[in-house]
């Protein structure tokens, strides 16, 4: 089985990806540097669930499964620490040294992912930027540098293209300009300093596609709602990350959340802000897909990694009546919207290509909705309900 090298795996997606990895027999190391707990619990907005550290993680896995997940600490924007992944001097925090194999693939989940988070002030935005930016940098001058033939899997984001007034295509768009004719990156336009640094990141992998011939894949990914997999499931210590404020927490979560304590849905705006999302287990199902299908060397394939489109006040409206169907009162209330976008606008992305590969999306429907409010209800008394609205403004 491939050798899989995780950066962020201690992460929302990262951590539940590397079990069920590990759990399909995958070889697979985690990286993080705690970025993500850490900033939560010094901004009081901490998981909604307990989450103990990779080292605690990992040692409960290989309890339950007798799988090994390996772990290495240490800040990926540090070119000997990224270096140490691939020359082979890698210092394991977790693990038996002796078994590490250099990666087959390579997932980079280990960014900065917040867009509220990078518009706060200035050391926020620059931290995006060199954090997101850097590290994808020195992955690829890493991958250069040791001969290395993995593939790259690269978290990228829907958000990178905006809502333009066309159809979104899946990464590429054929130019044609005074009978010439050439196929161009999808023209991007963000709307904030996190999806600016994911726009960076695609530049530089397509660079280094285009000069070393390193094969990537990236993955445009819609906002991600869920909170358990058939792995987490296996024991309350071996939860994800689950964020249902206003700067990590993702819409989904972040509303359903909401309703569980009575709070109304605080939507932004006449919430008619369409954008693309996909369940976590779909998420992981994609990747699992990215890793079994590479793509060439000097390749740069993008996949648009969505399951459905959906508006504001759509997810809000199904959310409220999945709320009567079990007897909770939900409301909603409109908000001046914090943010500067589009509320009324286009939005056709084709998202095609992973369902080629066999990926099968599920919808965000009312199975799904009710099973997740009562996951939530379990936590009801851990939620503070002074997280969830701060008001960072753009
Ligand atoms: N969650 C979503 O809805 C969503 C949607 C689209 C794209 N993405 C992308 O997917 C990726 C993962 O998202 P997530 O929600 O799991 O985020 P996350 O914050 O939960 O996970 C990222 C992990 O990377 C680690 N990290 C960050 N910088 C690091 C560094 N310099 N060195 C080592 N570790 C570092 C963090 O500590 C964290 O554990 C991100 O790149 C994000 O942009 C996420």
């Amino acid at each position: 089985m491939k050798n899989i090298l995780i950066l962020g795996g201690d992460g929302y997606l990262g951590w539940p990806t590397a079990m069920y990895l590990s759990s399909k027999n995958y070889k697979v190391t985690v990286v993080d540097n705690y970025f993500r707990r850490n900033i939560c619990k010094e901004k009081n907005i901490e998981s909604l669930l307990s989450n103990p550290d990779l080292i605690q993680r990992s040692n409960l896995w290989y309890k339950l499964t007798g799988k090994e997940i390996k772990v290495s600490i240490g800040d990926l924007t540090e070119i000997s620490f990224m270096d140490s992944l691939f020359n082979g001097k890698i210092k394991l925090d977790w693990g038996n040294n002796n078994s590490f194999d250099l990666p087959d693939t390579v997932i980079h989940f280990a960014e900065q992912p917040s867009a509220p988070f990078s518009m706060i002030d200035s050391e926020k935005s620059n931290f995006t930027l060199i954090n997101n930016v850097i590290s994808t940098n020195n992955l690829i001058n890493s991958i250069k540098k040791f001969n290395i033939k993995a593939h790259i899997i690269k978290l990228g984001t829907m958000g990178e293209y905006g809502t333009p007034n066309i159809d979104i295509e899946e990464g590429w768009l054929n130019v044609e300009h005074n009978n010439r004719k050439q196929k161009f990156l999808y023209p991007r336009q963000a709307s904030s300093i996190y999806h600016t640094s994911k726009i960076m990141d695609t530049d530089l992998l397509w660079f280094a596609v285009r000069t070393w011939k390193i094969k990537v894949t990236d993955l445009m990914q819609g906002p991600v709602y869920g909170i358990f997999t058939k792995q987490t499931e296996l024991n309350e210590n071996l939860s994800t990350i689950f964020n249902y404020d206003e700067i990590f927490g993702t819409v989904i979560n972040r509303f359903l959340t909401q309703a569980v304590i009575g709070y109304p849905l605080t939507i932004y705006g006449k919430g008619n802000q369409t954008r693309g999302y996909i369940n976590i287990n779909d998420s992981i199902k994609c990747i699992e897909l990215a890793i079994q299908n590479e793509p060439k060397n000097g390749e740069l394939r993008i996949f648009n990694q969505i399951s459905e489109t959906l508006s504001v006040n759509q997810i809000a409206a199904k959310i409220v009546d999945c709320c009567k169907t079990i007897g909770i009162s939900a409301q909603t209330s409109n908000k001046i919207n914090p943010r500067v976008e589009n509320e009324d606008h286009y939005y056709n992305p084709k998202y095609q290509a992973l369902k080629d590969l066999g990926f099968k999306p599920s919808l965000f429907n009312e199975e799904i909705i009710i099973k997740m409010i009562n996951e939530i209800l379990k936590y009801k008394k851990n939620i503070n309900e002074s997280a969830i609205f701060n008001g960072v403004k753009w």
